[in-house]
């Protein structure tokens, strides 16, 4: 058997390509696969928040990941642009998470005790902020340390690191099932033949689960589908990132904004339609009312990750020793990026990881699979 490389990392969204520019890094052999285009799914249809505070609705170990990943994300933003001339376009302004109903007031204020850098903002403060912003805000919480970058130009950066840093990239080469011998992954067939690796790094976002099945673990993730849309204004609507229920807008460096997301479980329809596209337009106006004047761009439609219990999957299975999951990153991939491919590249490097791995464990797969059996 040939070994062609130290690590096969399967899929080629942000969170293989950061696993497999870590491991470039530290000296490894690396080959990265992908059945179409570099980041062409999920990874390139996302808004670029980086909302370890926004988006976590209680405290607990995912929390740590996603604050552990937000302190790494500036310097190697300002890594990857050094290194290939390609900005990530990572802006600093933080985001204003508004309360439109008493609900979601209610909801928000309860995060106060336990979540870091947030501050309460009354109705004027935000106002102040951000004038455009409808008079209908009843508070909201300011999280000065939730940033963006823009993920087509993030993955352009990291595509052209890869180059530069000697990783194989083999595009339009799908990996049709995992090479097992004698008890352990040794490699994938691909659509090129066979390929052997010490290590199989599994980051096929939402289609990782159909790579597992021939060995009996039915990992509990299904694809989410979110719709978005971009619009441009004359002049800047906002300053920093506007998110309420349902419903957020990011201003990007050219001046035009993300408007997302629709979150619905549909298989893997990757379709825009009319009713999501105007529901979008509809509570975008609702939140900053002059977005009616706003120019059309585009819209588009991505799948996100989801696990049944909303946490990704890291590290490895005792049954399919081998292979080292790196996926199920739901709506905060681009934000988990370099926390996942340095806690990748310490697993493999075979010290001990920075964060603990039992909550991410693969094993709750198994758990899972007893739990449905009883
Ligand atoms: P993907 O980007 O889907 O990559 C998986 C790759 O694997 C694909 O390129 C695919 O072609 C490849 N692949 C699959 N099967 C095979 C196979 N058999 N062989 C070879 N290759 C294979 N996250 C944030 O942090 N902030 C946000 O603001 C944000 N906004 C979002 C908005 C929307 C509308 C969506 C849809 C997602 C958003 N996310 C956001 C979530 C984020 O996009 C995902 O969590 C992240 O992109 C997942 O990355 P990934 O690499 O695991 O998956
Ligand atoms: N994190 C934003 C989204 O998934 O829509």
């Amino acid at each position: 058997m040939n070994v062609n490389a130290s690590a096969i990392v399967i899929g080629g969204g942000i969170i293989g390509s950061s696993i497999a520019y870590e491991l470039a890094k530290s000296g490894m052999k690396v080959t990265l696969l992908d059945k179409g285009a570099v980041g062409q799914e999920a990874s390139t249809a996302a808004a670029g928040m980086l909302g370890a505070q926004v988006e976590t609705h209680h405290p607990g170990a995912f929390y740590e990941l996603c604050t552990k990943s937000q302190e790494l994300y500036r310097p190697w933003s300002e890594e990857l642009f050094a290194y290939t001339g390609i900005s990530p376009q990572y802006i600093d302004e933080g985001i204003l998470r508004v309360a439109l109903t008493e609900e979601d007031e209610a909801e928000l204020r309860g995060r106060l005790p336990w979540i870091r850098h947030a501050q309460w903002v009354s109705p004027e403060e935000i106002r102040r902020r951000e004038p455009q912003l409808t008079e209908a805000v009843r508070g909201g919480l300011w999280f000065d340390r939730d940033h963006q970058v823009h993920p087509i130009h993030l993955m352009l950066a990291l595509r052209a690191s890869l180059v530069k840093r000697g990783v194989t990239i083999r595009e339009w080469t799908p990996v049709f099932r995992l090479l097992q011998s004698q008890g352990r992954i040794t490699g994938v067939q691909t659509s090129e033949g066979p390929l052997y690796a010490d290590h199989v790094v599994l980051a096929a976002g939402a289609w990782s689960p159909a790579l597992t099945e021939a060995f009996g673990m039915q990992l509990p993730m299904f694809p989410v589908q979110g719709q978005c849309l971009s619009i441009r204004t004359e002049a800047p609507m906002l300053t920093s990132t506007a998110f309420t229920k349902g419903c957020y807008i990011v201003p990007k460096q050219d001046g035009s904004c993300i408007v997302g997301a629709t979150q619905v479980e549909a298989g893997f329809d990757k379709r825009s339609t009319a009713e999501a596209v105007a529901r979008l337009q509809d509570k975008a106006v609702q939140l900053v009312p002059k977005l009616k004047e706003a120019e059309f761009l585009r819209t588009w439609t991505g799948l996100r990750p989801g696990s049944r219990d909303g946490l990704p999957f890291l590290g490895t299975w005792d049954q399919l020793p081998g292979l080292v999951f790196a996926t199920g990153h739901y709506r905060n991939g681009i934000l988990l990026a370099p926390v996942t491919a340095v806690l990748i590249r310490e697993l493999l490097t075979g010290g001990s990881t920075s964060l603990n791995l039992a909550p991410f464990s693969p094993e709750r797969a198994a758990e899972a699979a007893k739990a449905r059996a009883t």
